[in-house]
């Protein structure tokens, strides 16, 4: 008879496994030293430490150093890891031919995947995952050229001319500088928005085991090398259940401002479910409480509009969206909080970045966590290749028909 007449209980004792477990709710996937999250009481920890006190005292480079190597960098190996990514920024000149192919309407995510298999093209022989040395000249790569991949997706999209990276400049404003300078004038940064933006990709460098993270994982548990597999981990990132939610919060704030059906109304549409909308950035498959990186996210949102004068209608929205659903049942019940993506989509957007830029920075900033957990992985002597079960559910054997 098919399979299909059979119920879970007989699947699982028919094929000799119990656990049936869709989107891995209940399955540890691996051991790890890096993050630890306490979901209910709404803790975050890089390798020890609260992510309150590293968003507030740390760097980008610094905070990626902790996540590869599990300690604080002396000062003197952040001064030689800085320097060394600073000296790596340059892209190939024939790299800049692959964006000139690419139309102009290119979400910047596919742009960013796409540029990032491109530019392991250029270092085929130094990316054997085993070597140590070949790993950490990755590792060095990555850091300072996703960055000015992702400017020049900016730009590339703007009709702008890519600038050449300027490395007496630190990392974050270095990026400001390829994003938002042009040929024609001295760029200078702001220091307000460089602090802003250091400290989003702190927040956003490391979340265990999520989605884009365990792919990452999966398609490196095959030998795949660390290239192919963060670009696969940013192809994960691209969802709008995922990293792509700062783009979606902002583009249904917008929805909500243009039709002026009113938040409340809103709110009651996605309480009945109606086509499947949702309250975008609210919820957390881990975080059953408020997101203690969304808490430090709404500080600075306030704080980046105040210091740059803006005075954005839908950070105004954001706030009586999120005041509406606190105190209400439905998201009480099911333990909705704002989560990251919540307030983030309002700064990129006072900075100047256009709304499908917003997962890109996402991506920049959890690029350390990715490649964090690309090398425990290999390093762990107990990494099998990850190959999930199934339970068949489909026909039993037949006759293909006689014609
Ligand atoms: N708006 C309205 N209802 C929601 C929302 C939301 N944002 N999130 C969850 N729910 C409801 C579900 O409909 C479900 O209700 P039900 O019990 O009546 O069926 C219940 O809450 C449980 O939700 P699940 O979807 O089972 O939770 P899960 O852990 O699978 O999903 C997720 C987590 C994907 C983050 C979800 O909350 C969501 O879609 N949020 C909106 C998208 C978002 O902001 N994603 C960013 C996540 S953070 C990050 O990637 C950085």
């Amino acid at each position: 008879s098919g399979a299909s007449s059979f119920d879970i209980s007989t699947l699982t004792k028919q094929t000799g496994h119990t656990t049936l477990d869709y989107g891995f709710v209940n399955t540890a996937s691996t051991k790890s030293r890096i993050t630890y999250i306490d979901g209910d009481q709404g803790i975050l920890r890089y390798r020890g430490y609260p992510i309150e006190q590293l968003a507030a005292n740390s760097t980008y480079l610094e905070v990626a150093w902790l996540l590869i190597h599990g300690e604080l960098p002396t000062a003197d190996e952040l001064a030689e890891f800085d320097e060394r990514v600073r000296r790596h920024t340059l892209l190939h000149e024939d790299l800049k031919h692959f964006f000139s192919a690419l139309p102009h309407t290119a979400h910047p995510m596919s742009v960013l995947s796409s540029a990032l298999s491109a530019l392991s093209t250029y270092y085929e022989n130094g990316q054997d995952p085993k070597d140590p040395e070949q790993v950490e000249m990755t590792t060095i790569r990555l850091l300072a050229k996703l960055p000015v991949i992702a400017a020049y997706a900016h730009k590339k999209s703007q009709g702008q001319a890519f600038l050449y990276p300027d490395n007496s400049l630190s990392f974050v404003d270095n990026f400001l500088r390829l994003n938002f300078g042009n040929l024609a004038e001295q760029y200078e940064v702001n220091p307000v928005l460089s602090q802003a933006l250091e400290r989003l990709l702190i927040l956003h460098e490391d979340h265990e085991q999520n989605a884009s993270t365990s792919t990452v994982r999966l398609v490196g548990s095959t030998g795949a090398n660390l290239y192919a597999s963060i670009s696969a981990g940013i192809n994960a990132l691209s969802g709008p259940l995922h990293g792509g939610a700062n783009e979606a919060v902002l583009e249904m704030l917008g929805r909500i401002q243009e039709s002026g059906e009113g938040v409340a109304r809103f709110v009651e549409r996605v309480k009945n479910k109606e086509d499947g909308v949702k309250l975008m950035g609210f919820g957390h498959r881990v975080y059953k409480n408020y997101d203690p990186r969304a808490k430090i996210v709404k500080e600075s949102a306030t704080a980046v509009l105040d210091s740059l004068g803006i005075e954005d209608p839908l950070l105004d929205l954001a706030q009586e969206l999120e005041q509406i659903a606190l105190e209400d049942d439905y998201f009480k019940e099911r333990r909705l909080y704002p989560n990251v993506d919540f307030y983030t989509g309002v700064i990129y957007k006072a900075m100047g970045f256009p709304t499908r830029m917003f997962t890109v920075l996402f991506a920049i900033g959890r690029l350390p966590g990715w490649i964090a957990h690309w090398r425990e992985m290999n390093q762990d002597p107990q990494t099998k290749i990850g190959r999930p079960h199934q339970l068949y559910i489909g026909e039993g054997e037949r006759e293909f028909p006689q014609r």
